[in-house]
């Protein structure tokens, strides 16, 4: 029996709007074809950017985009990335795939392309391989607007008023692609660096720590502990694979049984266990839990599509990553106390991508359609909600079936989001929403015909969500018919 009780007068705080945050790396064909296309392209553009990508993000409400990595980020030096195109560097991606870096997308095309889709850019600095000097120099040209040599410049090169920046990422991944360093002596980097990301408008920059990898529960405590007072976010990065090592093979996007299905779904519900522990450890420094954490990278990371270069991450989408963004996304509404933002990885072309291009085609995943769905939830308040869910089971383990939201919106309409985990079983779940006289109004799904499914570029609108009625009154309760494998979101409002 699956019951879900909804206390619609028992608020839980705000879910923030950056909770439903992006990424984009210059990693494959996110950037450079998945985004910029250059001036010259016969794909319709915006100033190189695409026109088609632009207006599906703008779709999703995207409220906050980081850039430019990743790994990437620790070995970008900005400055190459600015001025006549003719006459930026050619760099190594070092990263990902040796590929050649033109350079073409750049600070000025970042932040033009964020207000193209209406988001705020947040900003990943060097300190891997990048001086002081460098990040100091970055935030000055981007943020200032009296009189100095990285203002002229910036004027020189096209933009006369400085941009608004407020979030700025101080390294990423130090404890790994970022530099190989021990949290003590990051944790030392972290406040000099800092030190220099200065505020130059009238809004503080937002300055957010590499925090740790997955259950590295020891780098959290030691940089809060030794730098926790100097920043504002600290980031957090942890990947669904479906199995449980990041050696051999991580399995295939869209050949996977009913055993792969579990597993997944299972270790995708570890974020949970992540958040916690992590809560717990920043709490012993901040109990008043002012420093937010950011699950900047999130998602599934499967084996590579056959044939694709191994250095590009470029995987397919399908039902089952439908079911992970929304099982993270419930996630971090529960703990909206103390996560601010989380960041899919990444935009397009890459991991758990929210859009799929080939040449000037391009496809919107399933992922796509559960963020479409769930926005919704962006700046909603959370509803209390207490779920007892029945087991789904599996070769003697064992998870809940049901994963559930509730929020209300400003203008005081109810959303819950439900997911059925089960692959195989449809299930009832009853719903007993109180303090609150509103009914369900519309329900929108999504579900496929497999587990397996997914859009293709000869087959694009196979996944795509559609309107759910299979829910009715019993008294004085809702029962709501999930069929299996599947992601609901209902609308309710008081009538009248
Ligand atoms: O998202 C791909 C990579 O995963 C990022 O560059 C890195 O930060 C993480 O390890």
């Amino acid at each position: 029996m699956n019951k879900l009780i909804v206390n619609a007068d028992i608020t839980k705080g705000i879910i923030d709007r950056n909770l439903y945050g992006h990424f984009a790396e210059h990693l494959g064909r996110c950037i450079y074809e998945g985004i910029w296309v250059g001036h010259d392209s016969p794909i319709p553009n915006v100033d190189g950017m695409r026109t088609d990508v632009i207006e599906a993000l703008r779709a999703l409400d995207i409220p906050v985009l980081r850039w430019p990595g990743g790994c990437f980020a620790d070995a970008y030096l900005w400055k190459d990335g600015i001025g006549p195109y003719e006459q930026r560097k050619r760099m190594i991606n070092i990263h990902w795939g040796g590929v050649v870096e033109n350079n073409h997308f750049g600070t000025h095309e970042f932040l033009q392309f964020c207000e193209l889709i209406g988001a705020e850019p947040y900003i990943a600095g060097n300190v891997g391989s990048g001086t002081v000097r460098e990040m100091a120099e970055w935030v000055e040209y981007m943020t200032f607007d009296g009189e100095s040599p990285m203002t002229d410049w910036r004027k020189a090169n096209g933009r006369e008023e400085p941009w608004k920046l407020k979030y700025f990422g101080v390294g990423n991944e130090n404890w790994g692609c970022g530099g190989n360093m021990r949290p003590e002596y990051y944790a030392d980097l972290y406040r000099h660096y800092a030190s220099y990301v200065r505020d130059y408008g009238p809004e503080k920059v937002y300055k957010i720590a590499c925090g740790p990898n997955s259950d590295n529960y020891e780098w959290t405590d030691v940089l809060m502990r030794q730098a926790g007072t100097m920043f504002d976010g600290l980031s957090l990065h942890y990947y669904t694979l479906p199995t449980n090592s990041w050696v051999g093979s991580k399995g295939s996007s869209t050949e996977f049984d009913e055993h792969m299905w579990f597993k997944t779904l299972k270790n995708t519900l570890y974020m949970e266990e992540l958040i916690v522990r992590h809560d717990a450890v920043m709490s012993k420094y901040d109990p008043e839990k002012r420093v937010a954490l950011i699950v900047d990278e999130w998602g599934t990371w499967y084996d590579v599509e056959p044939g694709t270069n191994p250095g590009f991450l470029y995987q397919q989408n399908t039902q089952r990553d439908a079911l992970v963004a929304a099982i993270n996304l419930n996630i971090f509404h529960q703990h909206n106390d103390r996560v601010k933002m989380a960041n899919i990885a990444q935009l397009v072309n890459v991991l758990q991508a929210v859009i799929l291009t080939e040449g000037g085609r391009m496809l919107l995943t399933p992922t796509y359609h559960i963020l479409h769905m769930y926005k919704v939830h962006q700046d909603a308040e959370r509803l209390d909600t207490v779920l007892e869910s029945s087991a789904y089971e599996m070769e003697g383990e064992s998870i809940d079936q049901i994963s559930a939201s509730a929020s209300r919106d400003a203008e005081g309409r109810i959303h819950l989001s439900l997911c059925n985990l089960h692959h195989a079983d449809a299930t009832e779940l009853r719903c007993d929403l109180r303090g609150s006289a509103a009914s369900i109004i519309s329900g929108t799904i999504i579900q496929a015909d497999t587990l397996q499914a997914h859009n293709t570029f000869t087959e694009p609108e196979r996944v795509t969500p559609a309107e759910f009625t299979a829910f009715r009154r019993e008294e004085d309760q809702w029962v709501i018919t999930l069929p299996a494998a599947s992601v609901v979101t209902l609308r309710l409002q008081e009538q009248g």
